[in-house]
């Protein structure tokens, strides 16, 4: 099976395409490096799968490059690829217009076109939703932050091309994921390090903020089952099974790492949701997906990893 992956060289695109490549695909992983964090950080995603013989490699913007040679032969999309993070939303929202509308836009029109793509399974997420989290998939998205707004109107793109063009599409709307290669810009990277390196950290409003967070290796487990069991025109959402607040999540760290945190408190921010934990009741009917990792064991491998790029 030939599939694309955009944004091959993420957080959360990486890890799928090294499962991807694990089961005996051939990969076409897509990605145009956007300077939202260092391409240093990109490039070390990658160079863990990169010369794997079933792997190939277009460094493309699916803004405005031509896409016919990435999509040549391929069955399964995975459109991972999105400008993440809510707070940059609201300074730089043509980016997040280009690349979480435009880019869906482009990507969904030369799927039509190529006419042998079978599967166009797109990453959405929670922030759809709003500040306060707790439906099924029916829940009116009333999203509050410009990311959130960008990545609903992506997904009424792939309503659309499936309704109007009949392409096969499933949308699968993660909830905040963690682990491995998290992104440096997100919260447990940052009390991570801060907690390591002996820094103060900054939680904003009080820390009671509750989330659902999700394990990388949950998140690529659900979208693979996205495939298996594919069905067209499905929305799904994938969450963890735990819900804690930051504050569990700092303790929790303070255990893991063995020293005290510095916390210091900001004020809330713009966009940030009040509770976030996904009602999986379709995840778990339809495609036979439970989170399996414990918060405990995703912060051990997240901590792990971190430290090893610190002796690096
Ligand atoms: N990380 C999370 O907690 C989380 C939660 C919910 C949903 N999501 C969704 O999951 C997906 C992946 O998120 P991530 O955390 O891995 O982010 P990431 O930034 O690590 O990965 C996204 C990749 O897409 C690439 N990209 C962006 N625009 C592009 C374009 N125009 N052309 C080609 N490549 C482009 C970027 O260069 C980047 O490498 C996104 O769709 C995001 O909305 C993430």
């Amino acid at each position: 099976m030939r599939c694309l992956v955009t944004g091959a060289a993420g957080f959360i695109g990486s890890h799928l395409c090294q499962a991807l490549l694990a089961q005996g695909d051939e990969v076409v992983g897509l990605d145009a490096f956007i300077p939202y964090y260092p391409r240093a950080v990109k490039e070390a995603n990658l160079a863990a799968f990169r010369a794997h013989p079933a792997f190939t490699f277009h460094e493309l913007d699916l803004r405005r490059d031509d896409l016919a040679a990435a999509l040549d032969g391929v069955e399964v999309i995975y459109h991972i690829a999105a400008m993440p993070g809510l707070l940059a939303s609201w300074q730089q929202f043509d980016v997040y217009m280009t690349c979480n509308v435009q880019a869906t836009q482009r990507l969904l029109r030369a799927a039509v076109e190529s006419g042998g793509v079978r599967q166009f399974i797109h990453a959405s997420t929670s922030s759809i939703y709003g500040s306060h989290v707790l439906g099924d998939e029916q829940t009116t998205p009333r999203p509050v932050s410009p990311y959130g707004i960008t990545k609903l109107a992506g997904e009424h793109l792939v309503r659309v091309y499936h309704e109007q063009f009949g392409l096969p599409t499933s949308i699968l709307r993660y909830f905040s994921v963690y682990g491995p290669r998290q992104r440096p810009e997100m919260g447990y990277y940052l009390f991570i390090e801060a907690i390591r390196q002996g820094q103060p950290l900054t939680v904003f409003g009080s820390g009671d903020q509750l989330r659902g967070n999700t394990y990388v290796g949950d998140i690529v487990r659900a979208t693979l089952l996205a495939h298996q069991r594919f069905e067209p025109g499905s929305v799904y959402n994938i969450g963890g099974a735990e819900e804690v607040s930051a504050n569990q999540v700092i303790a929790l760290l303070e255990e893991i790492i063995g020293r005290r945190a510095d916390v210091r408190h900001g004020p809330t921010r713009p966009g940030e949701q009040s509770r976030a934990l996904a009602d999986m009741t379709q995840a778990r009917e339809r495609l036979g997906f439970t989170p399996q990792t414990t918060l405990r064991a995703g912060l051990e491998a997240q901590v792990a990893w971190q430290l090893a790029l610190s002796r690096d």
